[in-house]
């Protein structure tokens, strides 16, 4: 019996160095402990033993069971702690390495230019009004001095909705709303998206930006408009930019100008973008219309006023350098990548 039991032990311990998995040790426990066990088994018949070797038979079984329990449990943790490391050693993260880069979103060079203005104007008391881009026939053309029958309806090409509204074709809209909303004097700045129907080309885009700005008070004249306009420019190309004034015709204003800026695209040369004379129709502007502030309630008698409509398209591309109005609407993420 004792034979058997030193067999017995040295089956264990061969069995205990050789596993690998937590299974493994659950089963040997089982195997030689358990109350079926071998070793159990062994104890069990203690009888066969001569009688005076059972308690030397005994105390060699308890001491083996003791062994082997010590042997299975530090070899378990051993395999957990192992484990761990492992585990540890795959999770471990290279904080050297290079991150993957986030792909950021760019401001559109229009919505840039806009802020910009808008702070310029801001700075001097304008405020800033939004509006629909749907708009009623009354805004965008009835009010603004331009009738039904107005030839002047043929300037603007436009998209009308089946319910006989439309897309604005201009910011000039948020002047009469503006002004129906406030008492003057008043000064705003109005940014915003008009839509045309026409045939497109470098300089023609059927969807584009505009500000229209208003300043309504008693005394204004054309000299106020030129120093704003003038100023203007110099903050936004950060230098004297020649101008030049020539009559325009708007049935909103009166007189009414196009003020055109020198081409910094070709530098007067002539170039597609100015249509090779040089210069770049930029900003039309003028007085605001008796007949437009009697239809708002206003007295001309009493106050006067100048209105602009600041293409905003156009003003990026003398800014940039950029010859073709349809790269603006493109979607092409190189394009505004370059700002
Ligand atoms: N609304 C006019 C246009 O888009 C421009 C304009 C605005 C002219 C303000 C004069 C005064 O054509």
């Amino acid at each position: 019996m004792i034979n058997r039991l030193q067999q017995l032990e040295k089956d264990a311990l061969a069995e205990i160095n050789s596993a690998v998995t937590e299974e493994h040790f659950l089963n040997i426990k089982t195997k030689y402990l358990g109350r079926k066990g071998l070793l159990t088994g062994l104890l069990r018949n203690i009888a066969q033993v001569p009688d005076d070797e059972k308690p030397m038979f005994g105390k060699l079984c308890n001491e083996l069971k003791n062994a082997l329990t010590v042997k299975i449990d530090e070899a378990v943790q051993q395999y957990a702690r192992r484990n761990k490391e492992e585990l540890l050693a795959k999770q471990k993260i290279d904080v050297t390495l290079p991150g993957s880069s986030i792909k950021c979103g760019r401001v559109h060079p229009v919505l840039q230019i806009r802020r910009e203005i808008c702070s310029f104007f801001s700075s001097f008391g304008f405020s800033i009004v939004e509006g629909p881009e749907i708009e009623l026939d009354y805004y965008n053309f009835e009010a603004l001095n331009i009738p039904k029958d107005h030839p002047a309806r043929d300037m603007q090409d436009t998209f009308w909705t089946e319910d006989g509204n439309l897309l604005r074709t201009h910011t000039s809209c948020m002047q009469i709303r503006a002004m129906q909303r406030m008492k003057p004097p008043m000064r705003l700045i109005a940014p915003g998206r008009v839509f045309r129907y026409e045939a497109t080309d470098a300089s023609h885009e059927n969807t584009f930006y505009q500000m229209e700005g208003l300043m309504i008070d008693r005394n204004i004249s054309v000299s106020n408009l030129i120093h704003f306009m003038k100023t203007l420019l110099r903050e936004i190309f950060k230098r004297d930019v020649k101008i030049r004034l020539r009559p325009g015709y708007f049935p909103f204003v009166e007189p009414g100008f196009e003020l055109d800026i020198n081409c910094l695209i070709c530098g007067g040369s002539g170039c597609p973008v100015c249509k090779q004379s040089g210069w770049v129709e930029l900003l039309p502007c003028g007085l605001v219309h008796p007949n437009v502030l009697k239809n708002v309630g206003i007295d001309p008698s009493e106050f006067t006023g100048f209105a602009f409509g600041l293409g905003l398209n156009r003003l990026v591309m003398m800014r940039y350098g950029i010859d073709d109005i349809r790269h603006f609407l493109s979607g092409d993420v190189r394009f505004v990548e370059q700002f």
